[in-house]
Formats: C-alpha cells, sequence, structure tokens
C-alpha cells in the first residue's frame, strides 16, 4: 500500500543551489507567467517583473489592451499571450511551448471572469525565507486551513476543499456545494489566480539565487475602494500573514536535515503530488539533456576545427553546470546518480 501512495519531492530539492540552476533551464525557461488584469497596466507607466534571473517590462502604449508591450532585459520580446476577458500572459524565454500547449484549457475556465472590469488597486512585495516549492506546497493543499487560517475556514470549510489537476494548471474548489463560487487557481510553476466577489489576487513565489528564499509578489484587484476594500484586503493579508509563518517554519525544518522524504495524503494532497511529479519530470528530462549534450561534445573528433557554436555550447554547459550535492533517488524509482 505503502509502494503505492504518491511520495514528497526530497528535503535536498528545497536546500540546493545547484537544483536551483537545474530547475531555472527546466523549469523556469520553458514556462509561462501571468503577469496580470490589463487593469494593472497604466498608459506609459512601465511594470516590472523578475523571473528567475530574467526582467520583464511591460507597457501599455495606448488605451487599447493590445498595445501593451513586453520587453526582456536583453531587449527581445518574448512570447506573450492576452486572453479574451483581459488577462495578460508572457514567457521568459524562446525554450516555452505555445501558450495553449503549456496551459490546455485554461483559458475557457479564464473566459468566465471579465477581467477587465476589477481596477488594480495594491501590489505587496518582501522576502520570505523559504524556498519557492515550500509556499507553493502550502497553496495546493488545505489540511493546514484549520489551524492556520480560522477566518478562512468560517467561509470555506477545509472538509471539502478539492483540488482538480490539469496540464500545468489545478482549479481549487472551496465549496463543492457552490461551483460558481469564485475561481481559484494554481499556474504551474509559481503563479496563483484567486478571484472571488468583486476582488482578484494573484501572488507570485519568484525564486531567488538563495534556495531558501523567495520574494513574495502580491496584486489586489478590486471593484471597491475605500473602506470596502480595506476590509477585503484585511482579509486576503491576513491568510497571506498565516502562511508565511508556516512557510518559514517548514523550511527550517527541510534544512536541518532530519526530514528526506515522505508520503502524501492520496486524496487531500493530488494538487502537492501533480505539481512536484511536473517539477521532477522537467528536471530528470533536463539532466538527461545535459549529460547527453556532455557527451557529444567529448566525443567530437579533435581536429581543431572548433567552430564559434561549439566554443558557445561547452560555455554554456560549463556556466550551468552543477554539482551533486542534491539527491535525485527519489520516488518512483527515479535513482539518478548525479556526478561531477
Ligand atoms: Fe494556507
Amino acid at each position: 500500500m505503502a509502494n503505492s501512495l504518491p511520495r514528497t519531492l526530497p528535503a535536498s530539492w528545497y536546500c540546493s543551489k545547484p537544483l536551483y540552476s537545474l530547475e531555472q533551464r527546466a523549469v523556469f525557461l520553458k514556462s509561462w507567467y501571468l503577469l496580470g488584469p490589463v487593469t494593472k497596466f497604466k498608459e506609459n507607466e512601465p511594470v516590472v517583473y523578475e523571473y528567475a534571473g530574467v526582467t520583464l517590462t511591460a507597457t501599455r502604449a495606448t488605451p487599447d489592451d493590445s498595445s501593451i508591450a513586453v520587453v526582456d532585459d536583453k531587449g527581445n520580446r518574448p512570447k506573450t499571450h492576452l486572453t479574451p476577458t483581459g488577462l495578460l500572459f508572457s514567457t521568459i524565454s524562446e525554450a516555452a511551448p505555445s501558450f495553449h500547449d503549456f496551459f490546455p484549457g485554461l483559458e475557457d475556465v479564464l473566459s468566465t471572469v471579465d477581467f477587465r472590469v476589477r481596477p488594480y488597486r495594491r501590489s505587496i512585495s518582501y522576502h520570505g525565507d523559504f524556498n519557492w516549492k515550500t509556499m507553493v506546497d502550502g497553496y495546493q493543499e488545505c489540511l493546514h486551513c484549520a489551524y492556520t487560517h480560522p477566518s478562512f475556514s468560517v467561509l470555506y470549510p477545509p472538509t471539502s476543499y478539492a483540488v482538480i489537476n490539469h496540464h500545468n494548471w489545478c482549479r481549487h474548489i472551496a465549496d463543492p456545494e457552490k461551483p460558481d463560487d469564485g475561481v481559484f487557481l494554481y499556474l504551474f510553476p509559481i503563479g496563483t489566480l484567486n478571484v472571488y466577489g468583486g476582488g482578484i489576487s494573484q501572488f507570485r513565489v519568484c525564486p531567488t539565487e538563495e534556495p531558501g528564499g523567495t520574494r513574495m509578489e502580491f496584486d489586489y484587484y478590486n471593484v471597491e475602494e475605500g473602506e470596502k476594500f480595506e476590509e477585503y484586503y484585511k482579509f486576503v493579508r491576513q491568510v497571506a500573514i498565516e502562511d508565511y509563518g508556516l512557510c518559514e517554519k517548514a523550511q527550517s525544518n527541510l534544512e536541518r536535515g532530519i526530514y528526506a522524504e515522505g508520503i502524501l495524503n492520496p486524496v487531500k494532497e493530488t494538487g502537492v503530488a501533480y505539481y512536484q511529479q511536473r517539477v521532477l519530470e522537467m528536471v530528470l528530462s533536463q539532466h538527461h539533456e545535459d549529460k547527453q549534450n556532455k557527451k557529444n561534445l567529448q566525443h567530437r573528433p579533435a581536429d581543431g576545427a572548433s567552430t564559434d557554436a561549439t566554443a558557445s555550447s561547452q560555455s554554456e554547459l560549463d556556466s550551468s553546470s552543477y554539482s551533486g550535492n542534491f539527491n535525485f533517488t527519489t520516488r518512483a524509482g527515479a535513482g539518478i546518480a548525479v556526478s561531477t
């Protein structure tokens, strides 16, 4: 029985700098990111984002939503996608597939909400002493809700909470009796989008060079302003602060080395199992690709005819190399010894 239960990623995956380097190429460069509803972008007021070391700047030129342009720090225009009801997404590299290949079916759910009518109100950003996956682990289940979020649990009883997994996105159903009561989404790898009442909240768990650190970024939108908005803001910030404390404690336990990996609840933690599996698949695939590239370079005939492309590939490989201080021997028999 225990063998068939989903297992967590090893603790080393939350603490390793070399793994972050691998995740950067395996996961982050190949993903799509929600920049926000179009109401966030005011004319000629650039909005700056940073994802895994790549800076994006989004600027609206005219009142027409299609005039919002995104450029990266090298001046390139990444692939972007504007949904029919007003959400702007972007990539950070050419390695990402098309929007619909990355998020199949997502636009159908997004089309049930008009994101153009909820004004942008406020953003907040701060550092967190935890790995990006520590926060996503918590977002993807609600087993902790009853004792961590007493005020949230009154509105949304955790006993009926469910997560439905799709490809690279998950829908959270807080109360199956009220399927139309809001849209709560996890957008792989580091995004969320929560719509309820007249409000929208969105957060990004931005990874940093230090695996035990993140930059948390929140954006809030609401049809209400003044006191009514402040009431909403107080409620959502309370939930965010409660999660923050939980993540810092979880990270310090992961870093102590007494925990290796564990079993996930097969009913209540399917969202955690799903996204961790995606990370595992993408990282292993990148690892195989790196190994193959290294082998190909080693077997190249030493004829002195090394081209710029060869030199460039070698240099890329060298700069992205990692040492084996994290553990690939994990669930699903994926035991791969990393040697350098
Ligand atoms: Fe939580």
